[in-house]
């Protein structure tokens, strides 16, 4: 495996490769990576010819009293995780070449709509932090394909909005949540759980499922069931930011008829902020 930091190399590699007639897969990430960042390289590995995985904490995307100073970094441990999977390259940029111009004079990239609901109303500006951070890493890696995990749905959602509306030229592939044996969404930031709030984590996703299960039920009073599930996660010790059930590809309020539909919930353990899905397909 190849390490990256620099723009030029990396446009010169990819020439290289796209003279050979390779195709590239690329598996964008903010590092700490798990089982389900490397199921994505997995994914990524059966679909092209070439993987390239970038690790870059994105200081964008996260808001002014959110954990970007203590965000988990373990670049020698991933390395040794993508080196283990046959990755191709590893490209880690420097802020300072990723944002030259500083972050207050940086171009953005909004995708409206999708990035101000849900996850967008408690995090403002966070979409717009994925959304122009990726932009960027598709620019300079020009890759055919990339892939994200739908543990982040609206995230995947606001990513295929920017690519269809922006023409980019490239698939992008949602890869299901992998689990911890109780049911957690795998995510770097269960490391922040306390032992205690470990142990309840899971609540969140045996709710979502016992929404999905009261719905394929055939329960339609959605307001209700949110509401119960709310109470019972505030019973469990959560602070709960929302408990929602969305149409699957525009994340509104689905409308009697519609068919794909996805429940989401993000809670706090303390100061841990999890969030998690699961989508329903009605007969
Ligand atoms: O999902 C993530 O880890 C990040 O939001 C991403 C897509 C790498 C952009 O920084």
């Amino acid at each position: 495996m190849q390490q990256i930091s620099d723009i030029t190399p990396l446009r010169e590699i990819r020439r290289k490769w796209q003279n050979d007639g390779k195709t590239i897969a690329f598996v964008p990430t903010m590092g700490n990576l798990h089982k389900g960042h490397l199921h994505l390289v997995e994914q990524a590995k059966e679909h092209a010819d070439i993987v390239v995985v970038s690790i870059f904490v994105n200081p964008l995307q996260f808001g002014p009293d959110e954990d970007l100073a203590s965000y988990p970094r373990t670049m020698e441990q991933d390395m040794a995780a993508l080196e283990a999977l046959g990755v191709d390259v590893l490209f880690t940029p420097k802020a300072d070449d990723i944002y030259s111009r500083g972050l207050e004079k940086q171009t953005f990239v909004e995708v409206p709509g999708l990035s101000y609901m849900i996850c967008g109303a408690s995090r403002p500006g966070h979409f717009r932090g994925v959304a122009t951070i990726v932009c960027k890493l598709f620019n300079m890696v020009q890759p055919n394909m990339a892939f994200f995990g739908e543990k982040d749905f609206q995230q995947l959602q606001v990513i295929k909005a920017m690519v269809t509306d922006l023409s980019m030229n490239l698939q992008i592939f949602g890869v299901p949540t992998v689990r911890e044996h109780d049911g957690l969404a795998m995510s770097s930031r269960n490391n922040y759980l306390t032992e205690s709030e470990r142990q309840k984590a899971p609540a969140l996703y045996s709710c979502l499922q016992k929404l999905s299960e009261n719905i394929q039920l055939g329960r339609r009073d959605f307001s209700r069931l949110i509401h119960q599930s709310t109470e019972e996660l505030a019973e469990a010790g959560f602070t709960v930011d929302y408990i929602d059930i969305r149409s699957v590809e525009s994340l509104l309020s689905p409308g009697h008829e519609e068919t794909e539909l996805v429940i989401l919930g993000a809670a706090f353990l303390g100061k841990t902020r999890l969030i998690d899905n699961i989508q329903v397909t009605l007969e």
